[in-house]
């Protein structure tokens, strides 16, 4: 279904749990989120019934995130119950990676087509510090063990912050020179603990790599290759180049609510509702999409929640 500014709505970011086993700094308090009831976060029913009547209005791609999805229990029921519906064509999920060893097979098995892992720095000591609790290698090893369980078209997701990992874009790019992966420099956005101190703009990633040759926009990234490369450079900007014109994403909260923006605080509650009446709140939702974000006039996200909240 189309909104009201004639944006054709294909694709639902769905969140499953507020948790995560991380703490990035930018995203999380250093004691992590409080753990909530277990009835204030939807069932695997509920959730699935959401998505079956998001597909019912033309969603076609559902994008699994948290916090972490990979710590709700019932994640591999979540995915075999939206991959049995009818019109959904592509799962894929976010994840910080920590669990892959494990769930890498198992998410393949229950119908996950595509892997996105957030990926920040590739020094042991750096991560440590800014997931405060988390183990490189465990990341590392999880990449691999979704490789060896079939997945393809895996993408790094890199937030730039300054003073933290600018020195690493090139060990980033080179990544893509020998793999066929795709490397995401997303810029940090005001939303949470991302402050404006830390932000680097996308441009950074050119400067420290001329030889970059732009293939083209895809989704909410501008690509580049690095010539004669097996895999693709991607920049996420939704400080300097808003995509929101293109948007074609919903989201929906691990407490059941619809938010047609990522960065406004509009909310619809979808909880306790099914079938037509679910569908009719979802159909409401989309047409109450805001055109664009306001972060260039404000400096901050309107979410009124955090990223772990939202899922990105
Ligand atoms: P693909 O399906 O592989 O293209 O993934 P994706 O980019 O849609 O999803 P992912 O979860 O990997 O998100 C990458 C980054 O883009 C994260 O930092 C998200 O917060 C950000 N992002 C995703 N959708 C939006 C959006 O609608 N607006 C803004 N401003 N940022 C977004
Ligand atoms: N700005 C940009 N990206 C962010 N992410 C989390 N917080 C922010 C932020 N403030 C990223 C994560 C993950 C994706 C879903 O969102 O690193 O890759
Ligand atoms: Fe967890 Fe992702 Fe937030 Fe890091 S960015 S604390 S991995 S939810």
């Amino acid at each position: 279904m189309k909104d009201a500014c004639a944006r054709e709505i294909t694709y639902l970011r769905l969140s499953v749990t507020d948790l995560c086993d991380l703490r990035c700094r930018y995203c999380m308090p250093p004691q992590g989120v409080p753990k909530r009831p277990h009835d204030e976060i939807c069932s695997v029913e509920e959730l699935v019934e959401i998505v079956r009547q998001a597909a019912a209005l033309g969603v076609r791609k559902v994008r699994l995130t948290g916090g972490e999805p990979l710590v709700r229990r019932g994640i591999l029921d979540i995915c075999r119950g939206i991959a049995a519906l009818e019109g959904v064509e592509e799962i894929c999920l976010t994840t910080n990676g920590t669990a892959l060893s494990r769930l890498a097979l198992p998410l393949r098995e229950a119908g996950v087509d595509r892997l996105n892992v957030s990926l920040d720095t590739l020094r042991p000591d750096r991560f440590a510090h800014m997931t405060r609790v988390g183990r490189l290698e465990d990341v590392l090893s999880g990449l691999k063990a979704a490789r060896t369980a079939g997945f393809t078209g895996t993408k790094l997701n890199v937030v730039l912050m300054k003073g933290f990992n600018e020195d690493e874009i090139p060990d980033f790019v080179n990544l893509t020179w020998r793999e066929p992966l795709e490397v995401r420099f997303i810029e940090l956005m005001p939303i949470g603990e991302g402050t404006r101190e830390e932000f680097l703009p996308s441009s950074a990633v050119l400067e420290a790599c001329p030889e970059l040759e732009a293939v083209d926009v895809s989704g909410v990234a501008r690509r580049y290759r690095v010539p004669g490369g097996r895999g693709l450079v991607g920049l996420i900007e939704p400080l300097s180049r808003c995509f929101c014109s293109g948007c074609d994403r919903i989201r929906v909260t691990a407490d059941g609510r619809l938010k047609p923006c990522l960065h406004s605080e509009q909310e619809l509650p979808l909880r306790g509702l099914s079938g037509l009446a679910l569908r009719q709140a979802l159909q409401e939702g989309i047409a109450a999409k805001p055109p664009r974000h306001h972060l260039a006039e404000t400096g901050r996200s309107g979410a009124g929640r955090t990223m772990n909240q939202i899922g990105g």
